[in-house]
């Protein structure tokens, strides 16, 4: 099926994520590369939300997990440059991954070890990514230059988005 970026999207914001998520896993429908999945869910929640500056996935780096370390490796995303690397519990990615719990920050700037890879982005929310067998494999990385942009809407819709897109 054809992806038609809308233009006549419902206000609401928990309406808003129903849709796309709808959209989303039409288009996920019979992909099973990772990356490919990845991939589509940055492109179209970063073109569903306005307030959406970096939308995309720091992946769990095997390569490096096999030799003992834990990194996290930049994955598909939408927006400015972002770091390449960012070791376990580090910043707020590597809190999520270190933790395996979603990490809401109202201010990215008063959270200790944050990485600033664009100082415009001013909050964050940073959610665990598993798959089918509740590895972890990825954080999804969503960032406002909006304070406190995230809540538990934005929790929850991400949580059963990424669950219905990565852990089948
Ligand atoms: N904000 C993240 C770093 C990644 S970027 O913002 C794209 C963090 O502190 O984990």
């Amino acid at each position: 099926m054809a992806y038609v970026a809308r233009t006549d999207r419902p206000a609401d914001k928990s309406a808003r994520y129903a849709e796309v998520t709808t959209e989303i896993m039409a288009v996920l429908e019979g992909e099973p590369n990772r990356t490919a999945r990845m991939a589509t869910v940055a492109s179209m929640l970063h073109d569903a939300f306005d307030s959406f500056f970096w939308t995309g996935f720091y992946v769990v780096d095997e390569d490096k997990q096999a030799s003992g370390t834990d990194e996290l490796v930049v994955g598909p995303y939408q927006g400015t440059l972002g770091c390449l690397r960012i070791p376990f519990g580090r910043g707020v990615c590597g809190a999520a991954a270190a933790t395996g719990q979603t990490q809401v920050v109202e201010d990215v700037h008063a959270f200790p070890g944050h990485i600033a890879c664009d100082s415009r982005s001013a909050s964050e929310i940073v959610l665990p990514v598993r798959d089918g067998a509740g590895q972890l494999i990825a954080v999804l990385d969503v960032d406002s230059t909006e304070k406190a942009a995230f809540d538990s809407v934005d929790q929850a819709a991400l949580e059963d988005l990424l669950a219905r897109a990565f852990a089948v």
